[in-house]
């Protein structure tokens, strides 16, 4: 097979093997670790090195037991292959690389198989702090050493199986519309509740407040925003608020929800999941986030199936 040219490696919306792939419509891909470039590596030696003291201050201590059982290389980008051995014995879990964008319902399906879609590029070296999309160090540094935990795991799993959930209850809608209109608001608020929890969540206990959501875990800026800043208001996991409370990407977030442990957080997902059979999550506020066709259609797809 004819590799693509490899002047760029695999840097965030430069890379051509991603365009490839996406273009010949493969969402699942191989990790072609040979296109890496040496400024890729640095870009992750230098996002390393500088988070590693943040994290020592401010992580979870789950998280920080999760970065050493998965024995990542400070120097050098991880091979997918190489987490997995470690991580797979502890939970089940393993990271799947993708080209891009997963839609919602097979992110979620893919959670429930214990299979965490991984981004492979990684951002500009000379542009560590801009990221409009995940990488590769928000993907396997923020998101994987929280799934070697059993309790954050098994959290993770139920969370992923409300979206067959919401295909069931679609389902059972004649209605085009009003089909359309509650999957999108049901799709919102499992949005929501993932924003608030697993990227951006913190948690209240014996060591004080400390982050366990990966978009703080990956950020050098706003993980010590996220637990020292005046301007940041902190405050208790309420269902009711996170589903109907609307988020923006593109600076610190001014709202941020913690619980007590991660089996307070599961407890809350089996709320959730009743919230969602009792209809309760049929009309959350407009706002973002909002959800596009892609996303309608990844659990249309699965009802027509
Ligand atoms: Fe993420």
């Amino acid at each position: 097979m004819k590799m693509p040219c490899n002047s760029v490696g695999l840097t965030t919306t430069e890379a051509a093997f991603i365009e490839q792939a996406r273009n010949n419509g493969e969402l699942y891909i191989a990790q072609p670790y040979q296109l890496y470039s040496e400024d890729n590596h640095a870009a992750w030696k230098s996002l390393f090195g500088r988070m590693r003291p943040q994290w020592e201050r401010f992580a979870n201590e789950h998280f920080m037991k999760g970065i050493e059982s998965l024995c990542l290389d400070p120097n050098r980008i991880p091979k997918l292959d190489d987490v997995n051995q470690f991580l797979n014995p502890l939970t089940g879990f393993k990271a799947k690389a993708v080209s891009g964008y997963v839609p919602a319902y097979l992110f979620f399906d893919c959670l429930s198989n214990r299979e965490f879609p991984t981004t492979i590029t990684i951002r500009r070296h000379d542009k560590l702090d801009y990221l409009p999309e995940p990488d590769i160090f928000h993907d396997i540094a923020g998101h994987v050493p929280m799934h070697t935990d059993k309790a954050f795991a098994d959290t993770l799993v139920r969370f992923g199986e409300l979206a067959k959930l919401a295909v069931e209850i679609g389902s059972e809608i004649k209605d085009e519309d009003e089909k359309l209109h509650r999957l999108n608001s049901i799709i919102k608020s499992l949005a929501r509740f993932f924003w608030f929890t697993i990227e951006f969540g913190l948690m209240k206990g014996k060591d004080g407040m400390k982050v366990y959501g990966s978009g703080l875990l990956s950020s050098f800026g706003e993980i010590q925003y996220s637990i020292e800043s005046p301007l940041v208001q902190r405050y208790p996991l309420q269902l009711e608020w996170v589903i109907n409370q609307y988020f923006e990407i593109d600076h610190y977030q001014p709202l941020l929800f913690w619980v007590e442990s991660f089996d307070h957080l599961f407890s809350l997902v089996t709320e959730l999941e009743q919230w969602m059979k009792d209809g309760k999550l049929n009309n959350v506020s407009p706002g973002e986030p909002l959800v596009n066709e892609e996303d309608l259609r990844s659990f249309l797809a699965v009802e027509g199936a």
